[in-house]
């Protein structure tokens, strides 16, 4: 056997992670933080004016979720471990909840029943359905109010259905509609061609809550933004398709060892099938795995091996880079190739934004800081009158039982022995309940405002120029802990 040396300790790199550095505060010419630009990029084409994302986890990121980030500005990745129908259904309900335009609104014949009219209105939680006949043709409106009193569930759409209409033409802008609805006192607004076929629909609901929000993070067609995650085996390349025509904006492939062959050509036959989608996989920690997963055609990179607050990987592998370094290294693939890199994981304090901007981050992805929030769907739990909710690793013991369980469509039984051979590199807990996510993004954004204005910047590409780190000891970042009262 020939010996082979150890790594040496003169080539040794030190990494270092949030806690480790402080930014050193900057002459500002920055009046207001109101005036600071914190947009970002998730991807080469996916730009956010809050570059904050919630984690694809099954206790972070579903359909609620990723409406409540993209209002806010962020991003929402839907995870991956539900079937594939359901993950393009969380997708679709994403795409459907605001738009300028609805292309596809739901209509009914008006041969159905008054019956089928409300189950269909029911199932979909809408108040009211276009009725047309031959060719897409618009012939009225019915709504909740329509059935209200009508017994007769037997009784035809056209019988209870409201013929006089008010409509528009394609074209029209969102102001123009908001006029119209609010002269004729009317919900909905039917966009009609000149040969009266059904074109779209624009709700007076959608344009209250576009006023709601006006940084939404939007596709052109003035739908909300939303990413799904995918993985390397199996059925990903159905699943991706799924995905992508159920709206998706973004695909991620996401995988614990993201510098891995199989990962690499999952991304390179992803991208070879459709070009033109918008790609991110991860993740990586190091310059390397960035850039092999760019020249496979990732068009953003998912930087941490880790640092997550309920990862174990480095407690049981030993592998790993701290945080810091591992996006300053990856994000020198940003300056070269402009592919933006996404710090994942390990974010505790809002300052910690800050930091992973600074280092060269164009986004952040956070899964504990949301996790209790009303939108996450993890299970919600009271402790001593306290509220929690559930957040577990993707690698926990019980997320991955209960992953084989639902892809068994629920008839797999766990045994000890199957328990006992899981190698978990994650660990559940609970999180305090933090209310809306909306209202949490908006804290850890003005964080991260207040951030670049100590450093005097106004965008994030003045933050990567201007910060400065500074390497701190654990006292100084004990000084930096709020406390009440300092002993001695
Ligand atoms: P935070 O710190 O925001 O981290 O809670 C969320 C990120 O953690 C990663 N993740 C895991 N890492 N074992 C790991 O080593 C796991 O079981 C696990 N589950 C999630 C993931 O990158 C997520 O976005």
């Amino acid at each position: 056997m020939s010996l082979t040396p150890a790594p040496s300790m003169e080539t040794m790199k030190e990494g270092i992670t949030f806690s480790d550095v402080l930014l050193v505060p900057k002459r500002s010419t920055i009046a207001s933080r109101k005036s600071v630009d914190t947009s970002g990029s998730f991807s080469r084409n996916i730009k956010l004016k809050c570059p904050i994302v919630s984690a694809n986890m099954d206790t972070v990121t579903e359909a609620d979720m990723a409406i409540a980030m993209a209002q806010a500005g962020g991003l929402g990745i839907i995870h991956r471990f539900l079937t594939i129908e359901e993950e393009a259904a969380q997708v679709a309900k994403v795409k459907r909840t605001e738009s300028v335009l609805i292309e596809e609104p739901y209509t009914i014949s008006p041969r159905d029943t008054v019956g089928a009219a409300r189950d269909f209105m029911r199932s979909k939680q809408v108040g009211g359905l276009l009725v047309v006949g031959e060719g897409r043709k618009l012939l009225g409106v019915v709504s909740e109010r329509d059935l209200q009193f009508h017994d007769d569930d037997s009784a035809p759409v056209k019988a209870v259905m409201s013929s006089k209409l008010v409509t528009a033409r394609p074209g029209i802008t969102l102001e123009a509609a908001a006029k119209v609805l609010a002269r004729h006192k009317i919900e909905k607004l039917p966009i009609i061609d000149a040969s009266g076929t059904l074109k779209g629909l624009i709700t007076a609901k959608d344009i209250k809550k576009k006023r709601l929000h006006p940084e939404a993070s939007e596709d052109p067609k003035g739908r909300l933004l939303v990413g799904a995650a995918v993985g390397v085996v199996g059925d990903f390349m159905e699943r991706s398709a799924a995905l992508l025509s159920a709206g998706a904006d973004v695909l991620v492939v996401d995988v614990a060892h993201g510098h891995s062959d199989h990962v690499i050509e999952a991304v390179a036959r992803i991208k070879k099938r459709w070009p033109a989608a918008e790609l991110v996989a991860g993740n990586v920690a190091t310059y390397e795995g960035a850039r092999d997963l760019t020249e496979a055609g990732a068009d953003g990179i998912k930087v941490g091996v880790g640092p997550g607050s309920i990862c174990s990987t480095r407690i049981v592998s030993g592998a790993g880079v701290p945080q810091l370094t591992a996006i300053l290294d990856c994000a020198k693939l940003t300056a070269k190739s402009g592919v933006p890199v996404i710090s994942d994981g390990g974010v505790r304090d809002p300052g910690d934004i800050t930091k992973a901007m600074a280092a060269g981050a164009s986004s952040v992805m956070i899964g504990s800081l949301l996790a209790g929030t009303e939108e996450s769907p993890g299970l919600m739990i009271v402790r001593g009158g306290i509220k929690y909710k559930l957040y577990r690793g993707m690698a926990s013991l019980t997320a991955t039982l209960s992953r084989r369980i639902t892809e068994s469509g629920g008839h797999h039984r766990v045994d000890d022995e199957e328990a006992m051979e899981v190698v978990a590199e994650g660990v559940e807990s609970m999180v305090p309940f933090r209310g809306r996510a909306f209202e949490v993004v908006h804290q850890l954004a003005g964080g991260l405002r207040s951030g670049m204005s100590y450093s005097g910047a106004r965008t994030v590409a003045e933050l990567w120029r201007k910060a400065e780190f500074i390497r701190i000891t654990p006292a100084a970042w004990a000084e930096s802990l709020p406390r009440l009262e300092r002993k001695s």
